[in-house]
């Protein structure tokens, strides 16, 4: 089963909309010749309309950070996945560790939230990860299938056939800390057998499975290059065009 690498940038809460362009554009161009590897960002809800029309027709898709469940209703503040699909996004991360930390976001939130995105077509990526205290702990395995199976909850594998996981351990994210190569082999091996158990083995072999946490160009091939890893999910490296690419062209 060949699943296609996806090179993702969460640009968090970073850039207006003009930069957000900007970059985008400065990005297709960079991109234009790059084979074999989807590559998406994810600018504020804000800036989201304005690079996904900019990257129209070019190698560059487009996603949310975040989303409401709700289809629509007196919910201030919150954003629809019918809104995100309307402003030209594919997909939609969920369950952000961010999210979990400083929006109190629980599983079951997340849960919905996923079912909101599949049902108007958006591709979930469905973040997953430890803290540094539960690692010591070893809990790591525990969190993850808990995050993993009550996340994923009653749905049936066909709703989920474009669902991404992005293993961010929370520790590894905008530290510089990396987690070990032996780590994350351990790791997505675990959710790759864990999906087996949930829903099937043909399943588990076409779910694209993400590492995220201090990602940069001079650590992306090595990162890559694990087994069961399908892509990245960057956050600081991906704000420049720059220095994106040279994540977005491990291979070369
Ligand atoms: P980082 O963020 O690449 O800056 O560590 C990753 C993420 O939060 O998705």
């Amino acid at each position: 089963m060949s699943r296609i690498p996806l090179i993702a940038g969460n640009w968090k809460m970073y850039k207006t909309g003009p930069q957000a362009v900007e970059t985008a554009r400065e990005l297709a161009r960079l991109c234009s010749d790059v084979q074999g590897v989807e590559v998406m960002i994810a600018p504020t809800f804000l800036s989201l309309p304005l690079v996904a029309a900019s990257v129209k027709g070019t190698c560059i898709k487009t996603g949310a950070q975040n989303l409401y469940f709700e289809k629509q209703g007196a919910f201030t503040g919150e954003i629809s996945a019918d809104m995100i699909k309307a402003a030209g996004a594919q997909y939609v991360i969920i369950g952000h560790s961010e999210r979990r930390q400083y929006f109190a976001e629980t599983d079951a939130f997340v849960c919905r939230k996923i079912k909101a995105a599949v049902e108007v077509g958006l591709k979930p990526i469905l973040c997953v990860g430890e803290t540094e205290g539960q690692r010591d702990e070893e809990k790591t395995f525990s969190i993850l299938d808990k995050q993993v199976s009550d996340g994923l909850k009653g749905f049936g594998r066909d709703e989920l056939k474009d669902l991404v996981i992005a293993y961010e351990p929370v520790w590894a994210i905008g530290t510089g800390k990396t987690a070990g190569i032996e780590q994350v082999h351990e790791v997505h091996q675990y959710l790759r057998s864990l999906l087996e158990t949930l829903f099937s083995r043909d399943f588990a072999d076409q779910t694209r499975l993400l590492y995220g946490g201090s990602v940069k160009p001079e650590n992306a091939k090595e990162l890559m290059g694990i087994k069961d890893v399908d892509g990245a999910l960057v956050g600081g490296a991906s704000l420049d065009a720059n220095q994106f690419i040279n994540i977005i062209r491990y291979n070369i």
